[in-house]
C-alpha cells in the first residue's frame, strides 16, 4: 500500500516533511495546503505538489496571484489517509480532520493535550501504532529525548538538568528577535521538561531556557545523574547505536554551531539539513562515575522530520516494528553517516 499523505502548512517544517514523504516508497504526497499565495506556494507547484488553499475563501486570492490551486483544504483532507499539520500553533484544524475522518499528526507548537499521545520513534513507536491523532514534540524536546532515552534505557537516569540556549528564530524569518539581547525564559521549569515527560513520563528532568540572537541552531548543556557507574567511552558507545545521534569534535575544528552547519552543508543534503542531534564527543565528561555532562546542538528546522515519517508508518501500521521504520527513514534521508 502507498499511503496518501496531505501536508497542511507548507512553511519551515511542512516543506521539509513534504520532501521527506516524497522520498519514501510506501507513502506519497497527495497535496499541500497553504494560507497565502507567496513564493513558497509557487515553489510547491514547481516541485510538482498539488497546492490547496488552507482557507476556502482564499481561492480567489490565489487565483488573483496567478497561483493555481487544486481545491480547498477539506478537498485535500478527503483525498488523504493522514494529514501532517504543520501550521502555526492553535490553528484549530482538528474539527476539519475529524469531519473528514482522517488521521492527523501535529507539531510541537501544540499542547500534548490536543492528542494525548506524543511521539518519538526510538522511545514509543509501538505505543502509537494505529493511533488516530499524534503530536511530534518540538525540536528542543525531540533533541532532548534523542540523547536521554538511550541513556535512560541503557544506564538508567535519576536526574537531568538541561540548560537550553535557544535560537531566536528560523533563518527565513525577519520578524522575530531578539537581535541584540539574551532573553531568559522566566517560567521554571521551562515548558521543555514537562514536554519531554509527555513521551518519557518517568524521567526526572528540569529545564532552563534562554533565547539568544542566532538563527541556525539550539545548543543544550546537560548534567545527568546516572543509576549505573560509567565512563565517557561507554556513554559514546550507547549513543553510537542510535543513528539519529551524530558526533562532532572540537579537536577537529568544530568549535561552534557555525562549523556544525558548515559540516551539514558539506554533506550536500536537501537544504543542508542536519536531522541528527550533534553531540560534541570531546564535550562528554563523567565525574565520580555517575554524573555525566555533555553539550548537544539541535538543527531546529529538521530534527523532527524523520520523526514525522515514522509517526506516519506507526499510525497507519505500514510497519509494526519501529526499528525497521527508522532504518528505512534513515536510509532515505542519508541519516547515520556522521559518526
Ligand atoms: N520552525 C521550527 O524550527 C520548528 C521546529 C519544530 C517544530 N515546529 C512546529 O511546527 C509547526 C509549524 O511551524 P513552522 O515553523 O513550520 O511555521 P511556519 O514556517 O510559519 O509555516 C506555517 C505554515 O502554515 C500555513 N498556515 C495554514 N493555516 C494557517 C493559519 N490558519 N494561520 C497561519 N498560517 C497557516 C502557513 O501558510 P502561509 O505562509 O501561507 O500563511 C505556512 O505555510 C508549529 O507547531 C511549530 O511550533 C517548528
Amino acid at each position: 500500500m502507498t499511503a496518501k499523505i496531505a501536508i497542511n502548512g507548507y512553511g519551515t517544517i511542512g516543506k521539509r516533511v513534504a520532501d521527506a514523504v516524497a522520498a519514501q516508497d510506501d507513502m506519497r504526497v497527495v497535496g499541500v495546503a497553504k494560507a497565502r499565495p507567496d513564493f513558497e506556494a509557487k515553489m510547491a507547484i514547481r516541485k510538482g505538489f498539488a497546492l490547496y488553499a488552507a482557507n476556502p475563501d482564499a481561492g480567489t486570492k490565489f487565483e488573483k496571484a496567478g497561483v493555481k490551486v487544486s481545491g480547498a483544504l477539506d478537498d485535500l483532507a478527503r483525498a488523504a489517509d493522514l494529514v501532517v499539520d504543520c501550521t502555526p500553533e492553535d490553528s484549530g484544524y482538528k474539527p476539519l480532520y475529524e469531519k473528514a475522518g482522517i488521521k492527523a499528526i501535529w507539531q510541537g507548537g501544540e499542547e500534548h493535550s490536543l492528542t494525548n499521545l506524543s511521539f518519538n520513534a526510538a522511545a514509543n513507536y509501538e505505543e502509537c501504532l494505529g493511533a488516530k491523532f499524534v503530536r511530534v514534540p518540538s525540536c528542543n524536546t525531540t533533541g532532548l529525548i534523542r540523547t536521554l532515552y538511550p541513556l535512560d534505557d541503557q544506564l538508567g537516569v535519576t536526574d537531568v538538568l538541561a540548560v537550553m540556549v535557544r535560537r531566536a528564530t528560523d533563518p527565513g524569518d525577519s520578524k522575530k528577535g531578539p537581535i541584540n539581547a539574551v532573553e531568559p525564559e522566566l517560567e521554571m521549569p521551562s515548558h521543555h521538561g514537562p514536554d519531554v515527560q509527555s513521551v518519557l513520563p518517568k524521567l526526572n528532568i528540569h529545564t532552563i531556557a534562554l533565547k539568544v540572537p542566532t538563527t541556525i541552531m539550539h545548543v543544550h548543556a546537560l548534567a545527568v545523574d546516572l543509576k549505573r557507574a560509567t565512563t565517557e567511552d561507554a556513554v559514546l558507545d550507547v549513543w553510537k547505536r542510535f543513528p539519529r545521534v551524530a558526533f562532532v569534535s572540537g579537536a577537529d575544528g568544530v568549535r561552534s554551531t557555525a562549523q556544525i552547519m558548515e559540516l551539514a552543508r558539506d554533506l550536500s543534503r536537501n537544504r543542508a539539513d542536519l536531522y541528527e542531534i550533534a553531540v560534541w564527543r570531546d564535550g562528554v565528561h563523567v565525574t565520580g562515575g555517575k554524573r555525566l555532562f555533555y553539550f548537544q546542538a539541535v538543527h531546529q528546522e529538521s530534527d523532527v522530520v524523520p520523526e514525522n515519517i515514522d509517526a506516519i508508518r506507526s499510525m497507519l501500521e505500514i510497519q509494526k516494528d519501529g526499528r525497521k521504520s527508522m532504518e528505512k527513514t534513515d536510509q532515505s534521508l542519508g541519516i547515520g553517516i556522521v559518526k
